[in-house]
Order: structure tokens, then sequence, then C-alpha cells
């Protein structure tokens, strides 16, 4: 029989304890964001394009999305590590978006900023067409474990060291359900 390695336990609901952020502090960030973007945006001429960085950032995108007063267009980006340990900078895009950027004001979506990593590398793909503007809205930052310079235009919550769980966000595929953000331990 082949190896596996035990899932980890899935801690349930209840016992979750206090959120860092509650359900409703997002939802009223998340409203004020899209108030924010909407006044940004509101002289294109074009729909806004989101580009959504799999899988983190769907739950915060489709909120997101709905706080919008402005026409806006979905696509989404999947970045995957490849490669040693050694050299972690490495990143394959595993889907790209699928209609044409060129002249379109694109506004990438993602979970949380930690290294800066992974949106540098898909930004730097994604001005490789020729998008009109593109700007990054991340629902948290980490800052302390920036290794890549990274200018974020709006910005949901900075948070502390901690990793964190919760509104898309997972520990090994888990814990995407939970309506508020939680610390592991
Ligand atoms: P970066 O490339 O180091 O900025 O990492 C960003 C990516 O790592 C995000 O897209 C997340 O998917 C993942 N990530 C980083 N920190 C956390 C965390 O605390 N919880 C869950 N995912 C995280
Ligand atoms: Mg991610």
């Amino acid at each position: 029989m082949p190896e596996t390695s035990a899932p980890p336990e899935p801690i349930l609901k209840k016992d979750m304890g206090r959120a860092l952020i509650s359900a409703e502090r997002i939802a009223k960030r998340v409203e004020d964001m899209g108030r924010e973007i909407s006044e940004v945006y509101a002289d294109i001429d074009t729909p806004l394009v989101l580009v959504v960085i799999l899988k983190g950032a769907t739950v915060f995108a489709a909120d997101l999305l709905r706080s919008l007063s402005i026409p806006a267009e979905l696509e989404f980006v999947s970045a995957a590590s490849y490669g040693s340990g050694t050299s972690p900078g490495k990143l394959r895009l595993a889907h790209m978006v699928e209609g044409p950027l060129v002249g379109r004001h694109v506004l990438l979506i993602e979970d949380i900023i930690d290294s800066g990593r992974t949106v540098s590398a898909i930004a730097k793909r994604l001005r490789k067409l020729k998008p009109a503007s593109l700007r990054l809205a991340a629902l948290l930052d980490r800052p302390a474990r920036r290794e890549v310079e990274t200018r974020i235009d709006f910005t949901g919550f900075v948070i502390p060291d901690r990793f964190v769980i919760g509104y898309g966000l997972d520990y090994a595929g888990l814990y995407r359900e939970l309506p508020g953000i939680y610390t592991l331990t």
C-alpha cells in the first residue's frame, strides 16, 4: 500500500475561538474598498478587469465584485511554485487570463501579501500584456516578511506576523469556508 501522510485533523468551526478579524469587520471593510475602487475608476471607458489570484482570493473577490458600483469583468490567474526548496522564488503560471488585456484597466486581487513574490511575478507577466493600468487590491498585508517591495493600492487590513486562515485562506487546503479570519495556534 502506498504511504500517505495523514491529512491535518480539521478544527471544527465551534472550536476556532475568537476571530482575528470578524466576518462583520471584513464585510464593512470590503464594502468601503469597493466604494473607494469605484471612485478611483469612475471615469474609465471600459469595464474594469478584476484578475483574481486562485485560490485564496476567490472569496474576497466575490464580495469585492458585488461592492463595486462600476462595470467589471472577472479573470483568473493561478501561480504555482516549482523547483527545489533552494529556489523558492520560482513561480510558474498554471493558469493565465483568457481575454486580451491590451489597453484595459486591470486590478489584481490577492488574499494576502506576504513575501510579495507571488504578486510581483504575476504583475510582471500581466504587464507584458500591455494593460492601460495595473493596480493591486489585497485583503491582507503582512509586511513583517516582505522580500520584494510591493505597492498595494487598496489594502483591507494590515496584520501581525501570524499564519491566518479563513475567508478563502487555507492551511493544507482546509478552512477556506470560515467566515472570519483566524490565526492558527
Ligand atoms: P507571497 O508570495 O509570499 O507574498 O505569498 C502570498 C501567497 O501565499 C498568498 O497567495 C497565499 O496563498 C499564501 N499565504 C501566505 N501567507 C498565508 C497565510 O497566512 N495563510 C494562508 N495563505 C497564506
Ligand atoms: Mg494565494
